[in-house]
């Protein structure tokens, strides 16, 4: 059901820019006119310019850059992943509704959300998700083994790295599933799979990327080496604009991974990755490993050298340096 803000908005839009008055608008969405003012006064708040000119009133003047469907459809350049959206102006976690959706979802639907209430990383850990950023996840139903999952979260790593690098910026992949600017983490993925046995039912991968907004927005607790685009490049990004591009990018590097062997992604990988080399701590539910990365290998597993001289193949942890 739409929310009677949407209703607000679908008003204006089929306005075209002219004005509608107060009762009119109280009438069509079947609430009283002070409501219609409590519902002005919170779109104004959020960015909406919205003139009220007595008796006659409001005009829809402009509107804030936000993830419409309408915008992300109008220029995006894919055939698959997007086509489908489904938006919220809040919601808990956009992982938790895509896992709803996804048994009758088509692949490549994607959940988009603009602030989360109840965002979600990886080992059970808290995702501050203000208004600004980008927090969406997407539906995939590859017919792959379920350990090739891995293998995907670095993919969608790989494209994350590349849209920011499109816009300029110097962005590097933290294995396993972190980006970063300046050594800083500017985006996570978290990604969750349905599998029987082996077989994958659905994946969802979320991806949260620290747009628009500042560190300073982000709860103490949950800045850890965190940053934001705009803190990094001193300037805003049009959302709208890099959803379509790393849409794009994702499903181009996903045909690549239905199509190729796992190693032509992983050069791309090895080559923007701010890992190997490092001398780290990778830490796992029954114990903490130590060494310097010598590469990821092509499970997607990285590669330690410990201090015995002995490599080991580390399928997940978190990676400390
Ligand atoms: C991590 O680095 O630990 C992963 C963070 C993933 C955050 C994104 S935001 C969109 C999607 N919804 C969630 O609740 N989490 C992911």
């Amino acid at each position: 059901m739409k929310s009677k803000r949407t209703e607000i908005i679908n008003a204006f839009k089929a306005a075209d820019g002219k004005t509608i008055s107060g009762e009119e608008l109280g009438d069509q969405l079947g609430i009283s006119r002070t409501m219609v003012c409590k519902y002005i006064k919170g779109l104004r708040e959020d960015g909406y310019e919205i003139q009220s000119s007595p008796k006659k009133g409001y005009t829809l003047k402009s509107v804030p850059k936000l993830l419409y469907p309408e915008e992300i459809l109008s220029g995006l350049n894919t055939t698959l992943f997007g086509k489908n959206i489904h938006y919220f102006d809040e919601a808990g976690s956009s992982n938790d509704i895509a896992k709803k959706l996804a048994p009758t979802a088509e692949e490549g639907t994607i959940v988009v959300v603009e602030q989360q209430t109840g965002g979600r990383g990886r080992l059970g850990r808290k995702w501050a998700s203000p208004k600004g950023g980008i927090w969406f996840s997407i539906i995939l139903k590859p017919k792959v083994a379920l350990s090739a999952a891995s293998r995907l979260t670095l993919t969608v790593g790989l494209s994350v790295t590349n849209t920011l690098i499109s816009y300029g910026i110097d962005a590097k992949i933290k294995w396993p599933n972190d980006v970063l600017i300046n050594g800083k983490k500017v985006s996570g993925i978290l990604t969750e799979v349905e599998a029987e046995i082996d077989t994958i039912e659905f994946v969802v991968i979320g991806v949260g990327i620290n747009a628009n907004m500042s560190l300073k927005d982000i709860p103490e607790d949950l800045r850890e080496n965190s940053t934001t685009i705009r803190d990094e490049t001193g300037k805003s990004i049009d959302r709208v604009d890099f959803l379509q591009r790393l849409l794009h990018e994702m499903e181009q590097q996903y045909i690549r991974f239905n199509t190729q062997p796992f190693s032509e992604i992983l050069n791309d990988i090895i080559v923007l990755s701010d890992t190997i080399g490092k001398d780290v701590k990778v830490t796992m539910p029954n114990r903490i490993v130590e060494g310097r990365v010598v590469g990821i290998s092509k499970s997607g597993a990285l590669l330690l050298k410990k201090e015995d001289g002995d490599v080991e193949e580390i399928i997940a942890g978190r990676c400390i340096y």
